[in-house]
């Protein structure tokens, strides 16, 4: 293959830190080509400019990712069809709920060829039953799509703080070695796992317990609580996904998708910390009250995840087995209160 030219398709935090951290790699790498277009769903800033106009005359995201320079081969485009054009490496970054309308937008405009990856913590639950956000990517569009997943805080990353990633894929370990090139930095450490299940179901759910960590953060409960509950959503994520795909690999559970991406949002993330707004208010102000209040235009996946699984989980009958995936649900709708995140001692389900 002559060259790559890669199209990062989101700009919010994560996405903005990730254009960033793969121009800094397609500037020095000579199989890239230096240029990355980022797509930006447009608005417009309170002082009645557009933010990507705004990002392409400061070289820095205003509203998602203030303060940090992106590179000067960070280009923003707020056409879709005009940022991926003779891309071929996608990088999917949004939040999950609006990745369906955009890749429907996007069928019959990719270059032949084209291969993504997806960094979205999320999924979609369809008639047929649920489908991973790389499924929904891969099928919509008709290409091969991989996985980035791992204890990532964007602003962390932003200063080029040590951190891990892991890359799932299915079969093409080439493929997956070349995200990981175009991925890794000296501050960024990529590895690959042929798990794509099993890595994206790890950033997907841990969303939930991330929630259920700031409630136990917002009812002043001290460290052993938190780590019981966060050892409780780990064996709970785990045994979710190998009843979904029963290919998924213990080992991936102690990548950095699984176990430290775990700690890190139960630690800093925003789940965590809306969460804790919501218990300190008794569940009085809702979450999207809460969201659109404290991450100004960031979104929360936790909340809409946690709906998500608990539909599968009614479906299938399986709702004993999860207490904590599906209390979290029903705090997060009202019907329980933010206390019962720790009743776990009527049910404790076995799993083998
Ligand atoms: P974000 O929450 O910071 O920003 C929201 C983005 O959604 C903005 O770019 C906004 O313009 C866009 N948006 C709003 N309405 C839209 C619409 N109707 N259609 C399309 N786009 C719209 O986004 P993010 O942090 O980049 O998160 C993207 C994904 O990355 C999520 O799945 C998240 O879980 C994951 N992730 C985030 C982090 C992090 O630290 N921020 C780390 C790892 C993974
Ligand atoms: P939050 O969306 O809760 O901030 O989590 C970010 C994340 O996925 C870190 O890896």
């Amino acid at each position: 293959h002559a060259k790559y030219r890669v199209a990062v398709i989101g700009s919010g935090n994560w996405g903005s830190v990730a254009s960033r951290l793969i121009a800094s790699n397609t500037a020095k790498l000579p199989s890239f080509y230096d240029e990355v277009r980022m797509w930006v769903f447009e608005e417009i800033l309170p002082t009645g400019r557009k933010l990507s106009e705004s990002i392409n005359e400061q070289n820095e995201n205003c509203k998602y990712l203030p303060g940090i320079k992106l590179g000067t081969n960070v280009i923003a485009d707020p056409d879709l069809e005009s940022a991926v054009k003779d891309a071929n490496m996608l990088v999917f970054v949004t939040p999950h709920q609006f990745v369906e309308g955009i890749c429907k937008k996007l069928v019959g405009k990719l270059t032949p060829g084209a291969e993504a990856i997806s960094l979205i913590k999320g999924m979609e639950v369809k008639m047929e039953g649920p489908c991973m956000i790389s499924k929904l990517i891969a099928d919509t569009l008709g290409i091969n799509c991989c996985v980035l997943m791992g204890a990532n805080i964007a602003n962390e990353i932003a200063v080029e703080e040590f951190s891990e990633a892991t890359i799932g894929y299915r079969k093409d370990k080439e493929v997956a070695n070349r995200w990981a090139k175009l991925f890794t930095t000296p501050y960024f450490l990529v590895s690959v796992a042929e798990d794509i299940e099993g890595v994206e179901l790890c950033g997907t759910l841990k969303n939930i317990v991330a929630i259920a960590a700031g409630l136990v953060d917002g009812l002043d409960m001290g460290n052993n609580t938190k780590a019981a509950i966060m050892r409780i959503g780990l064996r709970e994520m785990r045994a979710f996904s190998k009843l979904l795909f029963p290919s998924v690999r213990d080992n991936t559970f102690f990548e950095s998708c699984g176990v430290a991406d775990l700690i890190t949002t139960c630690l800093g993330g925003r789940n965590r910390r809306v969460a804790e707004a919501f218990a300190r208010n008794g569940g009085k102000r809702s979450f999207d009250e809460l969201e659109a209040e404290m991450l100004r235009g960031q979104k929360l996946q936790g909340v809409s995840t946690a709906r998500e699984v608990y539909e599968v989980l009614t479906y299938r009958g399986w709702q004993e087995l999860f207490p904590l995936l599906s209390t979290v649900h029903e705090i997060c709708i009202g019907q329980l209160p933010p206390t019962s995140i720790v009743e776990y001692s009527e049910h404790t389900p076995n799993f083998s």
